[in-house]
């Protein structure tokens, strides 16, 4: 049973400055609401209540997000603009929010290994926020939680991208399980290739067992200071232990200005044939 989801989020966010300067990213809104909602919610589709949540200097803003607001629900009570909090108001109501903050962003692996203390000894996911994903069906994590029963080992949700773009991702190789069509025992991959055979990436998406951390501890950090997750996972590959999963879903790299966008007219399109219904 996962119990915790882990939301990395203390990164700088440098793509979208200025907005990302006092507004941390993962608290920009696609239509009304912050990305990092949208996770929380997939968490929640998933049976999980647990957030923990890595922060870092002038992200407040996502505490108080997702706290109680007393002045503005007074304000707003018993008004017809009092429906406009309902959604918050109840995942608030549905989770349990832990923080913990990551001193120097130090990258993916060493954000994960920050929040060891809200994890502990147990399987926990990972979402990165900015990696939005819209599914007809069940959530991501609803999917990979799945595999997780079946395998009980680490699950990375994994996507075919096109090759021009391998340089900016975590590119895996595998071996297809089982006579599927979409789950791969892992047994290779590599950060941000140049080349590669394979046009399988990672994304925002991972359940990992409580291994990784003692296995991150012993990573040294990459030639830009930073500890990789993909280096953790290779070890965990090695021993036959990671399995890649092809989800079914649009997923946009809300961490990029076009990802942003074309998540924001997906959603805006969706909402006006909600609105047309
Ligand atoms: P990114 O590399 O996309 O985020 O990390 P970034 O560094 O904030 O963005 P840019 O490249 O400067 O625009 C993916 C996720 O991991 C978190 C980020 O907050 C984001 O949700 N992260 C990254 C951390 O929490 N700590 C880190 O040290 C690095």
């Amino acid at each position: 049973m996962i119990k915790k989801c882990l939301f990395p989020a203390a990164g700088y966010g440098t793509r979208f400055l200025p907005a990302s300067k006092a507004v941390p990213k993962e608290m920009l809104p696609i239509l009304t609401k912050p990305l990092l909602q949208y996770g929380v919610e997939e968490a929640l589709s998933a049976g999980i209540t647990n957030m923990a949540i890595v922060t870092g200097r002038g992200k407040r803003a996502i505490e108080d997000h997702f706290d109680n607001s007393f002045e503005l629900e007074s304000q707003l009570q018993g008004t017809a603009k009092e429906h406009y909090l309902y959604e918050i108001k109840d995942v608030i109501q549905k989770s349990t929010f832990t923080y913990v903050r990551q001193q120097k962003m130090l990258g993916l692996g060493h954000a994960i290994l920050t929040g060891e203390p809200l994890i502990g000894e147990e399987p926990f996911a990972v979402l990165l926020a900015d990696d939005l994903v819209d599914c007809k069906g069940p959530s991501v994590l609803e999917q990979m939680l799945i595999k997780y029963n079946k395998y009980k080992c680490s699950i990375i949700a994994i996507q075919e991208i096109p090759k021009e773009s391998i340089s900016n991702y975590g590119i895996v190789n595998g071996d297809l399980v089982d006579n599927s069509i979409d789950t791969f025992r892992i047994h290779d991959m590599v950060e941000k290739p140049i080349e590669s055979n394979s046009n399988l990436a990672i994304i925002g998406r991972y359940i990992l067992t409580p291994d990784i951390f003692d296995i991150l501890k012993k990573i040294p950090p990459n030639k830009d200071g930073e500890i990789q997750i993909t280096d953790a996972l290779l070890i965990q590959a090695k021993m036959g232990n990671v399995i890649g999963v092809k989800f079914n879903g649009d997923r946009f790299d809300c961490g990029s200005i076009d990802g942003f966008i074309d998540a924001t007219n997906h959603f805006a399109k969706k909402l006006e044939h909600s609105l047309i219904k």
